[in-house]
């Protein structure tokens, strides 16, 4: 079975640096999904509230029967629960739609500047990890002025920061800022919707390596050092993005692939998303 490397965190914990996500994986099939993703050699699931499939990640996790030790979940407080006594219950509430009894990581979704209450979630994110409902904390969406302004005001740094990273969307700025502080940037969409698969600098990789674009593309973030999250709702998809350890990038790739930069990205942008 493929080793997934592990990734250090700066709050002494590590994290599997290939993880699988089941944002719009439906619920009925969700368990299914992750008890698949399971088997095939994932232990790191990211989920969410919004993605409304909570309980079948947790019946995933324990159809497929690995020790919970053995495994990485995250969730993530979402827009509207952020506030210290709404992040807290949206804590709890996941944990009871989980069935589970802690998080590995628990992030804030996005910081939504203009509700100004995300020091305050941040807050009520460190008074849980002390409290021992999840083993790190971090944020998802932030750019850099959000993380300074969260480190400032509690002089905690959030251990990751999970962002959309893709060939035509790579954050470089946030990417620097984060790895700056000590913090894993976690790559959110990481195919790109396939935007990129039939670009000459993919397909030469494949052409010389062998494997996919997606593999191409996943294996870029590896030697860029993110963390990574592809989803995969086919077994087929699960286990070719997994098989990407066993060969690496030259830097003409690299180059090529960071010359694919557009800023254009798939989601929306951080400054301005408030949706509740
Ligand atoms: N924090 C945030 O705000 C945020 C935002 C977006 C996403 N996320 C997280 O990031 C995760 C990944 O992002 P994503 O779901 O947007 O997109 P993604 O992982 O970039 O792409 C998923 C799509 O790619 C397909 N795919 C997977 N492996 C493939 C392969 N080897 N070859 C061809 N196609 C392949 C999947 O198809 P099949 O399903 O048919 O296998 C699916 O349609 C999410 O699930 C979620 O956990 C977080």
């Amino acid at each position: 079975m493929t080793t997934v490397p592990a990734l250090p965190l700066n709050d002494g914990h590590t994290i599997p640096q290939l993880g699988t996500g089941i944002w719009q994986v439906p619920a009925e099939i969700t368990a299914a999904v992750v008890a698949s993703a399971i088997e095939t050699g994932y232990r790191l699931i990211d989920g969410a509230f919004i993605y409304a499939n909570e309980a079948g990640l947790g019946d995933g996790v324990r159809q497929a029967g690995l020790p919970r030790d053995d495994l990485f979940i995250t969730t993530k407080v979402w827009n509207s629960d952020q506030g210290r006594d709404k992040a807290r219950a949206a804590v709890a509430r996941s944990l009871e739609a989980m069935q589970l009894d802690y998080f590995n990581l628990v992030l804030i979704h996005w910081p939504c500047p203009t509700k100004n209450l995300y020091v305050e979630t941040w807050q009520a994110l460190i008074e849980m990890q002390q409290e021992g409902l999840m083993r790190s904390i971090g944020v998802s969406n932030f750019n850099a002025d959000h993380i300074a302004r969260i480190v400032d005001a509690t002089g905690v740094t959030p251990a990751l920061n999970q962002i959309e990273v893709n060939p035509r969307m790579q954050n470089t700025e946030v990417r620097a800022a984060n790895a700056e502080r000590g913090i894993v940037t976690q790559a959110w969409t990481p195919l790109g919707e396939g935007k990129s698969f039939d670009e000459t600098a993919i397909l030469g990789a494949c052409a010389r390596t062998g494997k996919t674009p997606a593999q191409v593309v996943l294996r870029w973030h590896i030697q860029l050092g993110n963390a990574v999250i592809p989803r995969a709702t086919k077994q087929q998809h699960q286990a070719e993005n997994l098989d990407i350890f066993d060969f690496a990038l030259n830097d003409d790739e690299m180059a090529a692939i960071a010359a694919l930069d557009r800023n254009a990205r798939c989601g929306p942008d951080p400054r301005h998303f408030e949706e509740d």
